[in-house]
């Protein structure tokens, strides 16, 4: 087992003086400066803007939407698809407009995007209004980065390859109302599947301490949590490296044992490392959702050998029927991709008669998309933008239609739901969840946010049910 890499208490505690320095140094003037933290791409993203701001809090920084109001702009970027990286592209070059009319305003951008060395050099060449790159692997370092830009007021780019690190004790400032939280288990990636740049940004799988993850868990549900979700790009590896043994079901009963009334959930799992023991911890967890997001990507075998996902059509839907053996109600949901290089109409044939067995709650459909640097890029393509655009179009008409009819079965049904906020919208004004992780919108007191509840569902469409309270159920 290879030595694991820890960023030390005293190194955080190092960045946390740091953010003392800066604190002094900016609200000097009695006035609070504003950052805006603007997050691209998945929940382990989300969870490290989370760091992000707790770290800007600390500087003194308040927060805005606003970039002409902001002192400090981060910009948190994702790689995994072409689109994502040309989207924030054209924002970081907007930001042209906020710094002339903001002199001194600094621009950072971070994240997996920029851990990819052609990208730090052209937002280096071509971006000259970027004052700091940082790849992920330096986030817990941030502090010291952004000071070095405020004092040597020159530019900064510290994306050096890494295979990554375990930092814990980086002041959080979490999200939304405080109802739900994301809570990240590990970190990185080892599967290598040939399309994903994922695992050349974000390191090696690195699992965090069991104590350290049941400690800030005990401390959600002492603030009022009510709905916890484990995060990792593979969650279900976690534990691999570490030395005592623990798997992740063993984890989820760890945190199922903590007292309370909340929920956990989690993802993604990867297949090939779904366990029946899993399945069967899931069932026999009370708070652990039966919810489960399990990435098949493809329905062709051929596909998904040269995809190297390491589990075939048939594996698949055996460890679909043996999950659905432990959770008649599992809710399941998958990440596909179409027009993978050389996926002929006969493999796409066999992704949708896959979906068809299947069921999927909900499928997440993406057009493949090149990433320099991974197999699947040098792989020859004879087909053609157009093909793909057809398949992604049939694909996603097929997996509305099941989401739909889906929906349409839970009409009439009691649910238990989570309400975790406010829809704005006058006429269903609360959002929640079901256990499965189906959101379901109400009308009700907006002071029963972060309440469990028993609905009646009265209607649905593709993406949504709709329900009424049950006002007998005891809250
Ligand atoms: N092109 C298109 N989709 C991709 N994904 C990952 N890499 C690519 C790529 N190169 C999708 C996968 C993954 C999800 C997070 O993004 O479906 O599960
Ligand atoms: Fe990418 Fe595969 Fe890792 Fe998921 S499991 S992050 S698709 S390499």
């Amino acid at each position: 087992m290879k030595q694991r890499q820890i960023v030390s208490i005293d190194q955080i505690r190092q960045q946390e003086e740091i953010c003392a320095q800066i604190f002094e140094r900016i609200t000097a003037g009695g006035q609070r400066p504003l950052a805006m933290v603007d997050t691209y791409g998945c929940q382990q993203n989300e969870a490290d803007s989370e760091k992000l701001r707790g770290y800007l809090a600390e500087m003194g920084y308040g927060f805005t939407k606003d970039e002409f109001q902001a002192d400090v702009i981060v910009v948190n970027t994702c790689a995994v698809r072409e689109h994502a990286e040309m989207r924030v592209l054209g924002n970081v070059g907007a930001l042209n407009h906020s710094k002339k009319a903001r002199p001194g305003q600094i621009v950072a951008v971070c994240g997996c995007m920029v851990q990819q060395e052609h990208m730090a050099e052209k937002i280096k060449k071509s971006y000259p209004v970027v004052d700091l790159v940082f790849g992920p692997h330096e986030l817990w370092r941030f502090p010291a980065l952004l000071d070095q830009v405020q004092t040597g007021r020159k530019r900064v780019f510290s994306a050096a390859p890494s295979e990554g690190a375990v930092a814990e004790g980086i002041p959080l400032q979490r999200d939304g109302n405080g109802v739900k939280a994301w809570l990240s288990v590990m970190y990185g990636c080892n599967n290598f599947c040939s399309y994903c740049i994922v695992p050349y940004v974000r390191g090696r799988e690195r699992s965090r301490m069991p104590g350290d993850i049941i400690a800030e868990a005990r401390a959600l549900v002492a603030q009022g949590c009510r709905d916890i979700t484990l995060l990792g790009q593979n969650v279900n590896s976690y534990g691999k490296d570490l030395p005592d043994g623990v798997d992740f079901a063993d984890l989820i009963r760890m945190i199922n044992d903590i007292p309370g009334e909340f929920r956990i959930r989690f993802m993604t799992s990867h297949p090939k490392d779904a366990t029946e023991k899993l399945f069967q911890t899931m069932a026999a967890c009370e708070k652990c959702c039966h919810q489960l997001h399990l990435p098949v990507q493809s329905g062709s075998d051929r596909v998904l050998k040269r995809m190297n996902r390491c589990y075939d059509r048939e594996k698949y839907l055996q460890l679909v029927a043996l999950a659905r053996r432990y959770m008649p109600d599992l809710v399941l949901t998958t990440d596909i991709i179409v027009g993978f290089p050389d996926e002929s109409e006969e493999d796409f044939e066999d992704t949708l008669s896959l979906c068809e067995a299947v069921r999927f709650d909900a499928m997440f459909t993406f057009i493949y998309s090149k990433r320099v640097g991974t197999p699947a890029a040098t792989m020859p393509d004879p087909y053609t933008r157009a093909d793909k655009q057809r398949h992604f179009d049939a694909l996603t008409a097929l997996a509305n239609r099941i989401s739909a009819e889906k929906h349409r079965a839970y009409e009439g049904q009691t649910l238990r739901v989570l309400i975790d906020g406010e829809t704005g919208k006058d006429d269903y004004n609360l959002a929640s969840r079901t256990d499965g992780g189906r959101l379901v919108h109400l009308k009700g007191d907006p002071s029963l946010v972060g309440r469990f509840a028993e609905v009646r569902i009265t209607a649905s469409n593709t993406w949504a049910l709709y329900g009424e309270i049950n006002e007998s159920f005891e809250f």
